[in-house]
C-alpha cells in the first residue's frame, strides 16, 4: 500500500549489526511542507533509520519511494540527487573558510578573464551567497569571515544555506540539531526549521526536547526498540502521551 503525495515514504526498512536489529521493520510516510520529528529512548533506531534514508547506511531489507517512485538510495550523493539532504553533527563546514566560500564549496562559480582564464566569481558567489544566507534569515556581521568564528547558530544556517543551493532540495534531515547548542542558538535552530517549513521544505529532525519538537514539528514519530511505537500529530496529543509512548506505556 502507498500514501497517496508522500513525498518520501519508507516501508518495512530494517537493519541489523552484527546480532543487533537496530530497526526491525519500519515504515513512515512524510508530506510535502511539514516538520516531522523523530523521538526515542537511546538505541531505539532513530539515528539508523535517517542514515538509510540518506545513504549514509545501506539497508537489510524494506523500500523507499521518493515522490511516489521507488528510489535506489545507496550512497549520501544518490539522496542528494534525489533532493534529500542531511546536516551532520560536524555540519561538514571548512572552519577556515568563509560561509560563500562554504555554501559553493566543490561548485564554485567561475568567469572567464580576458574571455580566456577561468577565474572564481567570487563576486556573483557573495551575491548568491547573500541570497541564500537571506533565505535562511541569518544577517552575518561580514561574509569573508571563516566559519570558524561564527556561533553555532549562524554555522548551521550556512550549512543549510549550502543545501538550498541545489535547486532539487526538498527533504532536510537534522539528527539532534540542538545537542551542541546553548540555549539562544537552539532558539535559532528551531526558527530556521520554521522557515524552511514556510518554503515549503520537509524537514526530518531527529530530537531528545520534546518542548522543540512541539514547538516546531507537525507530527512525531516515536520509536522503541527497533521499532515505530506511535505516530502523532502535536496539535492532538500532550507531551505526557509522547513520554508513555517513549517508554512503552511504563510511566
Ligand atoms: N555503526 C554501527 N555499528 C554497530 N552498531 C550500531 C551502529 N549504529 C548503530 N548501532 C546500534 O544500533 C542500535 C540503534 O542505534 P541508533 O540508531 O544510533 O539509536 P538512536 O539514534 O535512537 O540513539 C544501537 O543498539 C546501536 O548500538
Ligand atoms: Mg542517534
Amino acid at each position: 500500500m502507498t500514501s497517496q503525495n508522500a513525498l518520501l515514504e519508507v516501508q518495512n526498512l530494517k537493519k541489523s549489526f552484527g546480532g543487533v536489529q537496530a530497526v526491525k521493520g519500519v515504515s513512515f510516510s512524510l508530506f510535502s511542507g511539514e516538520a516531522v520529528a523523530v523521538v526515542g529512548d537511546n538505541g531505539a533506531g532513530k539515528s539508523t533509520v535517517v542514515k538509510m534514508i540518506s545513504g549514509a547506511y545501506a539497508r537489510d531489507e524494506g523500500e523507499i519511494r521518493w515522490n511516489g517512485s521507488l528510489a535506489e538510495i545507496n550512497d549520501p550523493d544518490a539522496a542528494r540527487g534525489l533532493g534529500i539532504e542531511t546536516m551532520y553533527q560536524d555540519l561538514a563546514l571548512i572552519p577556515d573558510l568563509d560561509a560563500p566560500g562554504n555554501v559553493f564549496l566543490g561548485q564554485e562559480p567561475m568567469k572567464r578573464l580576458l574571455g580566456l582564464v577561468p577565474v572564481l566569481d567570487r563576486k556573483k558567489m557573495e551575491e548568491e551567497a547573500r541570497k541564500l544566507l537571506e533565505r535562511v534569515r541569518i544577517n552575518l556581521p561580514s561574509l569573508d569571515r571563516p566559519v570558524r568564528q561564527l556561533s553555532g547558530g549562524q554555522r548551521q544556517a550556512a550549512a543549510i544555506a549550502r543545501f538550498l543551493l541545489s535547486e532539487r532540495a526538498r527533504l532536510i534531515i537534522m539528527d539532534e540539531p540542538t545537542a551542541a547548542l546553548g540555549v539562544q542558538e537552539q532558539r535559532k535552530v528551531l526558527d530556521l526549521i520554521q522557515t524552511l517549513k514556510a518554503q515549503e521544505m520537509t524537514i526530518l529532525v531527529v530530537s531528545h526536547n520534546l518542548e522543540h519538537v512541539f514547538d516546531v514539528c507537525d507530527r512525531i514519530i516515536v520509536f522503541r526498540a527497533g521499532e515505530i511505537a506511535g505516530i502523532v500529530r502535536t496539535d492532538e496529543v500532550d507531551k505526557q502521551t509522547v513520554v508513555s509512548l517513549i517508554m512503552g506505556g511504563n510511566t
